[in-house]
């Protein structure tokens, strides 16, 4: 890893003046976006939790910049200050916004086979417009938009979850010293914590896996304006292109919660398999249910806002006896506002099966 510098004052202070915009600017797109839609898709969506108070949200987010900044103390990761990466991101404003309505259109007819017919050789459950999303994961134009509307749908705050996952990969590297580690991001989509990843530790050997060809093209064309050097697979995690035991940390950031359950149990085995003995896994996905209680009504919200065919099961699924069976045991659970992160260890005498 990087030597760190301390952060000074001025840094906090631009950092929590930077955090604030962040979750202004996106909480205000992600607001002006239920506003064009009306009322109707959160009065179709039946739910038996209530809501929580935007007082708890705002306590939440508050908590999650303030254990980000702790960590930045700490050393485990500079603090998020790229100006020009933020300006970028930012001006895809209009983007966004004039692609709302075509988002609004298909939650309203619940239309969420709008993708290209000809990509047969995908999965039938992949085929399909997650969230609702112009083109699926199938597309260039997607890829482009993609950043923007996870940033809007969680007010700014994706970022600051997205770094959370990686403090048990500094504290793993802490302890087996920095060696050049190969590090798998399963479902890497446009390559958001890969590249954050690789900005904190240069001497990873980072690989991005993903079933979407334009997301990881994007990914790409990041990391060559980045100077770094990633190796991209195309293909899909439950059956993952690589060598048994060749992988030292897998990440798995927004993925599982997308997955049938079947192929969550096939992905479980495939992450297991190309692990190293003593090889770290790092899930980051959604809070499951009774994780914070009093958020338990945005994830019956959720899946019906966004068309989410798989996250219901997910949010209430058991993770333990998912992977104990394959011989990776919880090592790290953590809570960042809406996210989960829990780390693994694979047993060093083989798997448990
Ligand atoms: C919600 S996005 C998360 C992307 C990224 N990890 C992030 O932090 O934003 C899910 C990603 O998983 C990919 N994906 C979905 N099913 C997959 C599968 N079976 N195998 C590999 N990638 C998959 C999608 O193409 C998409 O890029």
């Amino acid at each position: 890893m990087n030597t760190l510098v301390k952060p000074g004052s001025r840094a906090r202070l631009a950092f929590a003046g930077l955090q604030s915009a962040r979750v202004a600017f996106y909480g205000a797109h992600y607001l002006l976006a239920r506003l064009m839609a009306g009322e109707t898709v959160q009065a179709r969506t039946r739910r038996t939790h209530p809501l929580p108070s935007s007082t708890e949200l705002m306590a939440a987010i508050t908590a999650l910049f303030a254990e980000d900044w702790r960590n930045v103390e700490e050393g485990l990761y500079p603090p998020a200050l790229d100006w020009r990466q933020e300006l970028g991101l930012a001006l895809k404003s209009v983007r966004y916004l004039s692609d709302v309505p075509k988002v609004i259109e298909r939650q309203q007819r619940n239309r969420h086979r709008d993708v290209d017919p000809g990509q047969v050789q995908l999965p039938d459950y992949y085929r399909r417009n997650f969230h609702f999303q112009t083109d699926g994961y199938l597309s260039e134009r997607s890829a482009g938009l993609y950043d923007f509307q996870v940033e809007a749908l969680f007010g700014g705050t994706a970022g600051a979850m997205r770094r959370r996952a990686f403090v048990p990969i500094a504290r793993y590297q802490k302890r087996r010293g920095a060696g050049p580690h190969v590090l798998l991001d399963v479902g890497a989509g446009t390559g958001a914590f890969l590249s954050f990843v690789q900005k904190v530790c240069p001497a990873i050997e980072a690989v991005a896996l993903d079933l979407s060809e334009p997301y990881l093209a994007h990914a790409q064309r990041r990391a060559a304006r980045l100077g770094q050097s990633t190796r991209f697979l195309v293909g899909p995690v439950e059956a993952i292109p690589l060598p048994d035991a060749s992988v030292d940390i897998v990440s798995s950031i927004y993925l599982f919660h997308e997955l049938p359950p079947e192929v969550r149990a096939q992905a479980a085995r495939e992450i297991a398999r190309v692990l190293k003995p003593g090889g770290l896994f790092v899930l980051a996905d959604s809070l499951q249910y009774r994780d914070v209680p009093s958020f338990d009504g945005l994830l019956e919200l959720f899946p019906g806002l966004l068309h989410e065919p798989f996250y219901a099961s997910y949010a209430r699924s058991d993770l333990k006896p998912l992977f104990a069976p394959e011989g990776l045991l919880p090592v790290h659970v953590d809570i960042a506002y809406l996210t989960k992160i829990i780390a693994f260890e694979k047993l060093s005498g083989g798997q448990a099966r």
